[in-house]
């Protein structure tokens, strides 16, 4: 069965609307409500006496009407009493303002008090919920990521340095404190990277958001040992946005019993259907190839952006095959009926403000008919043959103060590659550059800035082994301290493999455009590099650059590695990706498969405006016929025999 349904917040209404509640879930096909997100006020009115009456009889209501329930524990959301009674447990910024209730997510993760009442409220759950039949799965907490720079997070974040670096001097060492005077003489002068005059220190600012990635781990897994203690339904807690890099999420993937991840584009539009192939392939990758549940999706775009669009007719279903086709065992929204009143009144849900008689519940209605239709693939996964590189070191090390061209964006980057490979029509995987990369065909690497001597020694092993690798530029630069790498870049095994050594950053300036040998434009960076045995495929044309290479490959080993030196623009990108990676159906999405026990299923996806022919007619499992040519923005699921 393919999970269907969303966050479920009953508390916002009155039994009249829960009977329609009840009524309205069947016909969309409701099978699971994610309930309790926000109900600690609820639960515990007063600290340590709970009132667990209410969620009985919605449990009881929805497990009698079919639905099962991820039960989340209601900790993204602590209520008054708790400011009151904590006021040392509240989040503090960089720049020491400390915050109140009055809105969600006020709490430090690393303050005892906190950590002990979202311990209590998840045993306290757990053990009056951790057998009942309505619960299929627990959901601890919600999109983990509030930072906070408190004194007890000083505090914690010095323990946690004690650990990693086994000494002051060993961190005056990894920080680099012997400039700016800034070198400690006891570890009570180590403060987390607060507001201060000019540059922080870069090994700081790593370090804390490693720690922080820590903090919050540890606390996920206090919760989720609580309801392990009491229920052997799988436990997992939602991923954020591709865009916020709070946690190591390679970290966190293996600490869920299923990734779950939330997922809201900007726009709607072709950005968007690329956007949803983006999100669904890192959760699978953070999944480790399994299977994964899309926990949050809009019947609209969200209100980041300052607008909140609507999706055109047959998006959402668009959207959501999109997610199945790469993993996903179902769809979820936030949430089942748009609020009346509160915070997020504006927010869309699968039940607008305008009711069942709407095109939205309509359609919502037909993406439940299509769900339970692909009941079969359930289970299944789906194997890539390309991987992009992706790590949370290398991300955050891209956040420090004083880099060499403010133009380079690490999240970007990784978008630009995953949509070139989307736009060709080939599946990827993301991978950590430590990984085993040896099922791959090929691998790109487009934005390396900090590389571990693992990582780069890794990525030599990949191609001697016969892989074909692209690095792009600035990567290889740093290690894992965020120590320049001397002796030109990048970090010297991949140098070998590359077959290259960069001796000079030279970033462009703002609209400055350069056209390279092949007639290709570029803009943003470019590099002064020599071929070590590499061949220059492409060279620069201007200034101190012209005639050194641009774009080199090296054959190493079994294999071949590319470096790209600078940022080609869409069209040249493209088509640099598209000769190292292959292409698929142009105009079609087409997911490889989805497979199981020698079934498998091809899902396609139409997002031109015209109507589209199929390499091969089908049974198509979401109409239920034989299918030849999708309609503009159609899709379908044909099942393939072996
Ligand atoms: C997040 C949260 C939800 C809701 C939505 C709104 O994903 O988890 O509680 O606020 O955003 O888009």
């Amino acid at each position: 069965m393919m999970f269907f349904g969303g966050d479920y917040n009953p508390e916002q209404w009155d039994e009249a609307v829960w009977k329609e509640d009840d009524a309205l879930m069947r016909r969309a096909g409701v099978n699971l409500a994610t309930v309790g997100v926000f109900s600690w006020a609820l639960l515990e009115p007063e600290e340590g006496r709970y009132d667990f009456a209410w969620l009985d009889a919605h449990l009881d209501r929805l497990h009698a009407n079919g639905v099962s329930v991820d039960l989340a524990t209601p900790t993204a959301s602590p209520p008054p009493w708790f400011t009151l009674a904590h006021p040392d447990a509240l989040p503090v910024g960089p720049d020491g303002t400390r915050l109140v209730h009055g809105s969600r997510d006020t709490y430090c993760l690393a303050a005892p008090a906190y950590r002990t009442a979202a311990r209590n409220i998840a045993a306290a759950l757990a053990e009056r919920y951790g057998g009942h039949p309505a619960v299929a799965m627990w959901h601890v907490h919600n999109e983990y990521a509030t930072v906070c720079w408190c004194d007890h997070t000083a505090a914690a974040f010095r323990d946690w340095l004690r650990e990693r670096h086994g000494s002051l001097e060993a961190l005056n060492e990894a920080w680099g404190t012997a400039f700016w005077s800034q070198r400690y003489g006891a570890w009570e002068q180590v403060l987390p990277p607060r507001a201060s005059q000019w540059h922080k220190n870069p090994g700081q600012h790593l370090d804390f958001r490693r720690f922080w990635s820590d903090v919050v781990l540890t606390a996920y897994r206090e919760q989720r040992d609580e309801i392990r203690a009491h229920s052997d339904r799988p436990v997992t807690t939602n991923m954020m946005l591709p865009g916020y890099q709070n946690l190591d999420l390679w970290a966190l993937g293996r600490e869920v019993d299923l990734v779950t991840i939330d997922h809201y584009p900007d726009a709607p539009g072709l950005d968007a259907a690329a956007d949803t192939a983006f999100a669904a392939d890192r959760a699978r990758s953070f999944a480790g190839g399994r299977p994964w549940l899309l926990m949050e999706q809009g019947t609209s775009t969200v209100y980041d952006t300052g607008r909140i669009l609507g999706k055109e007719p047959g998006e959402i279903l668009r959207h959501t095959i999109g997610h199945i086709a790469r993993g996903s065992e179902g769809a979820l929204f936030f949430q089942w009926r748009q609020s009346r009143a509160g915070a997020e009144t504006w927010h869309s849900a699968m039940l607008p403000h305008a009711g069942a008689d709407s095109r939205i519940f309509r359609e919502v209605q037909a993406v439940g008919e299509a769900v339970r239709r692909l009941g079969e693939v359930e289970g299944s996964t789906v194997t890539a043959e390309v991987a992009v590189l992706h790590d949370a070191d290398a991300w955050w090390a891209m956040e420090v103060d004083g880099l060499p061209s403010k133009d380079l964006g690490y999240h970007d980057s990784l978008r630009r590659a995953h949509r070139a490979l989307w736009d060709a029509g080939v599946t990827a995987d993301f991978a950590h550059p430590e990984h085993n990369l040896g099922r791959y065909r090929f691998v790109v690497a487009p934005a390396l800035f900090l590389l571990s001597d693992a990582g780069a020694e890794n990525l030599r092993g990949y191609v001697e082994g016969g892989g074909t690798l692209l690095v792009q530029h600035y990567s290889g630069v740093v290690d894992d301290r965020l120590h320049a790498r001397l002796g030109g870049y990048p970090a010297s095994p991949l140098r070998e493999a590359l077959g290259i050594r960069v001796e000079e950053h030279r970033p462009l300036r703002e609209h400055e455009r350069i056209v390279l040998s092949d007639g290709t434009q570029a803009a943003v960076w470019s590099e002064s590099l020599r071929a070590k045995g590499a061949e220059a495929v492409v060279t620069y044309t201007h200034g101190m650059l012209a005639g050194k290479p641009a774009l080199t490959r090296h054959r190493f080993g079994a294999g071949e590695a590319w470096y790209l030196s600078t940022r080609l623009d869409d069209s040249g990108y493209a088509a640099l990706i598209t000769q190292l990676a292959g292409s698929g159906t142009s105009g079609l999405e087409t997911v490889t498969r989805r497979a199981t026990d020698g079934r498998s299923w091809q899902f396609l996806l139409n997002h031109n405006t015209d109507p589209i022919s199929l390499p091969e007619p089908g049974h198509d499992l979401l109409t239920g016929m034989t299918v030849a040519e999708l309609p503009a923005g159609g899709c379908a699921v044909l099942r393939k025999n072996p």
